[in-house]
């Protein structure tokens, strides 16, 4: 099920792109803290992610996925090492410099993080608020040509015929497939995604990132997604980095020769006994969280 049509290094050319450097995301020697030194959640991470790679982030939980991500829209400050996305140190960035790179950098939440009392429409519409100037009340207060891209990517999504629904009316599935076609509006570069099918179930959980994942080829964005699910990320990552208490404990290119065994690595090592893996594996294909 690999949708992927980049290319084998997972990197794709990005025709008419005005920005001239390789990679998307560069993380050197991050370190972060949290409670005054008492928890180190990031412990010396390092690695780059070229233009066009559809990278998964494993790792039990706590073992520094959310932190990770947040660093790479500011939402975190490095306690040591620094992270460069697009290009810019995001620690030195002004606030408006910060606000303007949160433009080229969609985030996609396990709570989809739309809002349930407005339309389909409206919650698309408000992704390309970066976009323009001044406050939108309601979807007529955008241009008709904004209206028309929200339902070509409401459209993108399967939703169409629910532009004008009450978003908290549609399925869990659903609305995560309504907050995608958010993220797409804003016409990111890079999208960070949490986790981002880990409250539906697994067969939805499947046909969403398959969406999601094949929205971001067809728009040349850079995914950096962080999963529970390790065979949906052996379906169509180009690479995986697994995280165990902080610091990288694997980190390869999918290909055919990789196999769910060579994965479990990341979570076997946590037990001395090495047998965690068929119960973390049951936890997290059975039971939507
Ligand atoms: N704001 C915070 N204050 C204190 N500790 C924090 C904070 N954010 C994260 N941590 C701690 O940092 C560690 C890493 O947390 P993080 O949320 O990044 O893990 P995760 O891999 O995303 O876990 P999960 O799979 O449960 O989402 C954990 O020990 C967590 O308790
Ligand atoms: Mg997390």
């Amino acid at each position: 099920m690999n949708s992927g049509s980049s290319s084998i290094s997972g990197v794709v050319e990005q025709e008419g792109s005005t920005t001239p450097e390789k990679n998307a995301v560069e993380v050197l020697d991050l370190v972060k803290t949290f409670d005054n030194g008492r928890i180190k959640a990031l412990d010396g991470v390092s690695f780059e992610v070229p233009k066009g790679q559809l990278l998964v982030i494993i790792g039990l939980s706590g073992s520094g996925k959310s932190t990770l991500l947040r660093h790479l829209n500011g939402l975190h400050l490095p306690t040591e090492g620094s992270t460069s996305v697009l290009g810019k140190d995001v620690s030195s960035l002004t606030r408006k410099e910060l606000r303007s790179l949160r433009r080229d950098v969609g985030f996609v939440f396990q709570q989809f993080n739309i809002v349930g009392r407005l339309t389909c429409i409206e919650n698309v519409l408000s992704g390309a608020l970066g976009r323009i100037w001044g406050p939108r009340l309601s979807a007529l207060m955008y241009s008709k040509n904004m209206r028309s891209e929200a339902i070509d990517q409401l459209e993108r999504v399967g939703l169409a015929d629910k532009a004008w629904q009450r978003t908290d009316t549609l399925s869990g599935g659903e609305q995560q497939r309504v907050a995608i076609a958010r993220t797409l509006m804003q016409k990111p570069q890079i999208v960070l995604a949490d986790e981002p099918v880990a409250s539906l179930d697994p067969e939805i959980s499947g046909q969403v990132m398959d969406l999601l994942v094949q929205c971001c080829i067809e728009d040349d964005i850079t995914v950096l997604c962080s999963l529970h699910q390790v065979d949906l990320a052996l379906g169509w990552a180009n690479r995986l980095i697994g995280l165990r208490s902080g610091k990288i404990v694997l980190d390869t290119p999918v290909d055919e020769s990789l196999s769910q065994d060579d994965v479990m690595v990341v979570y076997q090592q946590l037990d001395p006994e090495g047998d965690k893996t068929g119960e973390y594996l049951e936890t997290f294909e059975d039971s939507p969280s």
